[in-house]
């Protein structure tokens, strides 16, 4: 095999060639004065090409990017594409929440299917059932559990896991479980028309244990930051926020640390200055299974 990606930013793409085995070759790159994107690949693969691109900002030229790569690599003829993607862009637009509204996930999954793609591996995706919604190629969602839980280990005492809403129980109780660690969540409502958070308090018996907040995203920071308030007024002894896509935009950090927050962690899906977990032994887990599927 050989492992491909359009830029390598933070070295997942790497770890993952090193732990495949495999020789990482770079896509080439540029923007045409005009802002369209332009990609070349040079090298053909040794067997399967395993294409690595996250699709964080700008998720819309990281797309074409990534739609480019896996057109390019059959093109040269790569006769099987495993295309990996990190960072899912858009799966938090799952449904039609107000009429009208398009299923941005249902599009780039079926984009990159049509471009080419064999299989697809992402970390946790934000509804792991797109994957088998909209495509017809095999797919494996890697949920770093472990990683986060190992994390934590030595760093917390008594601790105690949290979802920052009912639907990143599953998530939370699994780090706990691997920390011999109660779980719970907080029960979180947000605006669909305006945007905002509100937080409802939940009974949580979170006095004097050090909290772990686990989510999937971190974006502006709100959520996380609702909850550390809400843990810290109940007595928690510490707060700690992980989640496994630092995206981290309007100053999250600042906010979460502004809210009481002792360490915020994430994996290295996307690239950030808190993205200190990596997810490559996992992924290079997924891609040997994902193969095993499609040989
Ligand atoms: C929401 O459904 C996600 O799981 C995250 O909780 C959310 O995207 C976090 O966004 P923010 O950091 O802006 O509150």
């Amino acid at each position: 095999m050989t492992v491909y990606t359009v830029d390598a930013g933070n070295g997942l793409a790497a770890r993952i060639a090193r732990g495949l085995g495999d020789k990482l070759v770079i896509f080439e790159k540029k923007t045409f004065p005009d802002g369209e994107s332009y990609v070349r690949v040079a090298e053909k693969p040794e067997g399967a090409a395993i294409l690595v691109h996250s699709l964080y900002y700008p998720q819309e030229k990281r797309t074409m990017e990534l739609l480019m790569a896996i057109d390019a690599l059959k093109g040269i003829g790569a006769d099987v594409v495993v295309v990996v993607v990190p960072y899912m862009a858009y799966a938090r637009q799952d449904k039609r929440f107000l009429e009208g509204e398009p299923i941005s996930i249902g599009i780039l999954l079926r984009s990159i299917e049509a471009a080419g793609a064999d299989a697809l591996v992402v970390v946790d995706i934000h509804k792991p059932s797109v994957l088998e919604e909209w495509l017809r190629i095999p797919s494996l969602n890697v949920v770093p559990y472990a990683e986060v839980a190992d994390y934590f280990r030595d760093r917390v005492e008594d601790p105690v896991v949290l979802a920052p809403d009912k639907g990143a129980l599953e998530r939370a109780g699994k780090v706990a479980e691997r920390l011999g660690a109660e779980f719970d969540y907080i029960v979180k409502e947000r605006d669909r028309i305006t945007g905002e958070v509100r937080a409802i308090a939940k009974k949580l018996d979170v006095k004097d244990h050090d909290v772990i907040i686990v989510d999937d995203i971190i974006s502006t920071g709100g959520t996380m930051a609702l909850a550390a308030k809400h843990s810290l007024e109940n007595g928690a002894r510490r707060v700690y926020a992980a989640c496994t896509h630092a995206v981290m935009v309007k100053g999250a950090l600042d906010r979460l640390i502004a809210a009481g927050i002792e360490d915020v962690v994430a994996t290295d899906t996307v690239p950030s200055p808190v993205s200190k977990i990596t997810v490559a032994p996992s992924l290079v887990e997924a891609v040997k299974n994902v193969m095993g599927e499609i040989a």
